[in-house]
């Protein structure tokens, strides 16, 4: 925890610096019926609560685009749909292109940079029977797709990535079947990975091709992993190896072009190396690993636990943030956030990881913003229960109230400062896990 009495207070930031909140298609658009997911939802999958109408963020964007305005976000990081711009091989939806031309031109009226994630998880379910990113065709197919987006809404957008989280995406989608399209084989998550990363490469050449100047990144996520048993060789190696297959072979396989994944041949690619204008670094929170069980524990018992099970450990950030920046590209944080009721919490979580991205900006860290995850409680992938939101949305209403945390989100970006005074004013005395704010 960042004890904010050693640091240079007050923390004032760049003042280019980009400022946001994140969200994705599927997470709040609603009625995702041509996609993989809403296929997994129907059909059992491991979801508690099905997305149903989500956010209804497909008919109310404007309205949650103006909250972001009013909280002075200068950016807004989102995904397009490719199951509603693609719902049979090969055919063009022309409603779901003018419906994200509209929300792209909503975006630049309120002066929100489009940040543009081309995959966020969902397949079109056309593609997820094909055995979807676990087969070597789907690289082709996403690449038609990129071309198609890239030529008809690239004109409206400030910033793209490729794929969000192609880690997460794989494992749980093809190995752990937790995430659509819900196959458990170890192998076809390697692969399904292997593919991402080719797909990725692909998708670099054809945004490029279609404007050179827009910049292209990929979003990762990463934590540190940790052993569970510090003392045991074993829980070592399994660190290792976890920080191998979620953080490292991504970072090296788009700076060296050498894909090394467990279960297939070590891959020259060439020409993926430097494929790359920028790293979109997603970062929640250390995790655990351990040889005694095949699960990976969540935080340790006696540490703080959100919502997910998760821990509170901004060094982390730091230490990723450090990692990311040896390959020599400017940096985003792309998502960070905290589930949890407790809205306190979620002040004190983004206090404690924006010290840590002023602390990597003081020290030359090529860091140019920040996306809170998230703009709206929304579909944690599988149930409404986890809320991540700056603003809460009633579930009957579909009611938008701002929470405390999205108005001191504000006022941190409106004086573009983190002071102590600020975070009193929200915090008083109160601190959620270390005590009273000294
Ligand atoms: C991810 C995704 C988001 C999640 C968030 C909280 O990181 O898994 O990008 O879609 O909702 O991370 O789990």
């Amino acid at each position: 925890m960042i004890d904010f009495r050693r640091l240079p207070m007050p923390l004032v930031f760049p003042t280019d610096f980009v400022w946001g909140a994140a969200t994705s298609a599927h997470q709040v658009e609603g009625n995702n019926v041509h996609s993989d997911w809403w296929h997994f939802e129907q059909t059992g999958g491991t979801v508690l609560e099905k997305s149903g109408r989500a956010c209804d963020h497909y008919h109310r964007f404007r309205e949650d685009f103006d909250l972001a305005r009013s909280f002075h976000h200068n950016a807004h990081r989102l995904s397009l749909e490719w199951s509603r711009i693609e719902p049979t091989a090969g055919s063009w939806e022309e409603s779901a292109l003018r419906h994200y031309e509209e929300v792209l031109t909503a975006l630049q009226e309120r002066g929100l940079r489009p940040f543009v994630t081309l995959h966020h998880f969902t397949l079109p379910h056309w593609l997820a029977v094909q055995g979807g990113f676990s087969t070597d065709r789907a690289p082709d197919h996403f690449a038609r797709f990129v071309e198609h987006v890239a030529k008809r809404l690239g004109p409206l957008v400030d910033t793209w990535s490729t794929f969000n989280e192609p880690t997460v995406s794989s494992y749980s989608g093809y190995w752990f079947g937790s995430f659509a399209p819900g196959l458990t084989e170890r192998r076809l998550g390697f692969r399904a990975l292997r593919n991402m990363l080719v797909a990725h490469g692909t998708a670099f050449g054809i945004l490029k091709s279609v404007d050179e100047a827009k910049p292209v990144g990929l979003v990762h996520t990463v934590d540190r992993k940790r052993p569970w048993r510090s003392w045991s060789e074993e829980d070592r190696a399994e660190a290792a190896f976890q920080d191998h297959i979620w953080n490292e072979a991504v970072f090296q396989a788009l700076a060296t072009g050498v894909i090394a994944l467990p279960d297939w041949p070590a891959e020259e690619r060439p020409e993926l190396a430097g494929t790359l204008d920028y790293w979109g670094i997603n970062f929640y929170r250390d995790s655990y690993c351990t040889a005694q069980t095949p699960s990976v524990p969540p935080a340790l018992p006696e540490e703080y636990q959100s919502h997910m099970a998760w821990g509170f450990t901004p060094e982390g950030l730091y230490d990723m943030l450090r990692r990311a920046a040896r390959f020599g590209k400017p940096l985003y944080v792309t998502e960070n956030g905290i589930a949890t009721a407790d809205d306190r919490e979620r002040i004190w979580y983004l206090a404690q990881h924006l010290a840590i991205v002023h602390k990597a900006w003081r020290e030359s860290i090529p860091i140019r913003g920040y996306f809170h995850w998230s703009l709206l409680d929304n579909y944690e992938w599988g149930s409404f229960e986890e809320t991540f939101g700056l603003v809460h949305v009633d579930r009957d209403t579909m009611r938008r109230t701002p929470k405390p945390s999205a108005r001191f989100y504000a006022d941190l970006i409106r004086t573009n400062t983190l002071s102590l005074d600020l975070l009193k004013g929200y915090l008083g005395n109160w601190s959620p896990i270390f005590g009273e704010l000294k």
